[in-house]
């Protein structure tokens, strides 16, 4: 059974403000997962949405006792007491007409009246809004500078409308973002920044070792885990370098950088070139161990016989470990250890030899762990100290599990200077 660390939305006071657009269906899905995350949703409705949307519906999803309010008289001060409560406030999706009055400063609707309220609070709380309109209307000039008031001025974060076809028949950019994204985006407005202002360094995925110009040599690392971690790491206020071998799902958003490489050779050279300003590394990758000795620049054709011969390729973790014996600064640095069984054995050795701080071991024949899926199964083991089980959960829980044994780690506090 999969497991879950704590939403940083649990207990949370959200506002969800629904506005008139033909996406407001997807509001309902939206509040749902809200609930998920265990936040207390109240739903606040334009009167525009009820012409798309009845408040039974958004009631039912919010599981809430109140239900969703739309009009400024129905709670005498319910727009100063809803904003002053508040920890979040989410427009989505929100309307051209919603997002300038905002930006503006007109209140005289519920939603409206109970974002000035909001915006104007002290100490300032977050807002995300969820554009969804028509291309045109996203594109129009004075919505574009209301919104960018409303982003610049008042620091709301927007989640940006996707590309696709939308319901007025027209193509284009406009479509409300996917309510997973919104409700990340939620997290992440949310997440402890425990981490603020630190670099650290990631990598992920596998590399690739050519033997001629279409075949080369890999594993089966997806970069799911290092991407999660890279991900975890930004949303708590790190300064994040991902360094990622080639792989078919799409790096994570908000990363301060970002670079591809292809060979363990490539990740080796750009991992010792970024450390030098990092002050805490994970090594998530699974760089390949063997490389060709030879590298053809033409295809090897079928009939041909041929016996690959290999080589070791660089040591990325023992080339890090060196940086201290050269009396460099090393940061404090988390490897992996992916295994073929239970034993933690091979994993305490790799600590040790490697001069590691933390390894992270999993087994990828157990169900559910390891390689090209969604979730994993880990132990964390730390220096001289002993381990720590984390079930099998999302790689995104695992991935802040794993932050928080690090910064559990006394000797961090030396390491980075926190
Ligand atoms: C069928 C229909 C669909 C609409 N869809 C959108 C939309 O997706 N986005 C938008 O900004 N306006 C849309 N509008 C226009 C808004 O409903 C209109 O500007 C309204 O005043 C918005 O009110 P509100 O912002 O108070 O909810 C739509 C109008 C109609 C009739």
């Amino acid at each position: 059974m999969k497991k879950r660390s704590p939403s940083p939305l649990k207990n949370k006071n959200l506002l969800l403000g629904v506005t008139g657009s033909v996406a407001a269906y997807k509001a309902v899905e939206l509040a749902r997962r809200l609930r998920d995350e265990e936040a207390d949703v109240r739903v606040i409705m334009t009167s525009a949405s009820l012409n798309f949307i009845t408040p039974l519906s958004l009631h039912l999803a919010s599981r809430q006792k109140q239900k969703p309010i739309s009009s400024l008289w129905e709670e005498p001060l319910a727009h100063v007491n809803l904003a002053s409560d508040a920890d979040l406030f989410i427009v989505a999706p929100a309307t051209a007409n919603t997002l300038s009055r905002m930006a503006l400063g007109i209140a005289d609707d519920m939603l409206t009246a109970c974002f000035m309220a909001f915006a104007g609070k002290t100490p300032p709380a977050p807002a995300i809004v969820a554009p969804a309109m028509n291309p045109a209307m996203y594109g129009n000039p004075a919505f574009r500078r209301n919104l960018e008031f409303l982003k610049t001025g008042l620091g709301v974060v927007e989640i940006p409308p996707e590309e696709g076809a939308l319901a007025c028949g027209t193509a284009g950019t406009g479509r409300m973002a996917a309510v997973e994204k919104i409700v990340d985006a939620a997290r992440n407005a949310l997440v402890e920044k425990d981490f603020q202002g630190l670099r650290v360094l990631v990598t992920a995925g596998p590399t690739r070792e050519p033997i001629d110009p279409v075949r080369f040599i890999s594993n089966r690392s997806s970069g799911r885990m290092g991407f999660a971690l890279a991900k975890a790491a930004a949303s708590r206020g790190a300064d994040v370098v991902l360094v990622s071998g080639p792989g078919t799902i799409s790096p994570p958003e908000g990363i301060g950088k970002f670079i591809r490489v292809e060979t363990t050779a490539q990740m080796e050279k750009a991992v010792l070139e970024e450390i030098k300003h990092a002050r805490l590394l994970i090594m998530a990758a699974a760089p390949a161990d063997f490389t060709p000795e030879e590298t053809f620049s033409k295809k090897i054709i079928k009939s041909s016989r041929y016996n690959l011969k290999l080589k070791e390729t660089p040591d990325i973790l023992l080339g890090v470990s060196r940086l201290e014996n050269k009396n460099k600064k090393r940061p404090f640095t988390v490897g992996f250890s992916a295994e073929t069984g239970p034993e933690v054995g091979r994993a305490r050795e790799k600590l040790r030899k490697k001069g590691l701080d933390m390894i992270v071991f999993n087994d990828v024949t157990k169900p559910g762990a390891g390689f090209d899926c969604e979730t994993n199964e880990v132990t964390i083991i730390t220096r001289g100290k002993g381990r720590v089980d984390i079930p099998l959960m999302d790689k995104r829980d695992i991935a802040h599990a794993i932050l928080d044994s690090v910064l559990a780690q006394k000797n961090l506090s030396q390491n980075l200077d926190f």
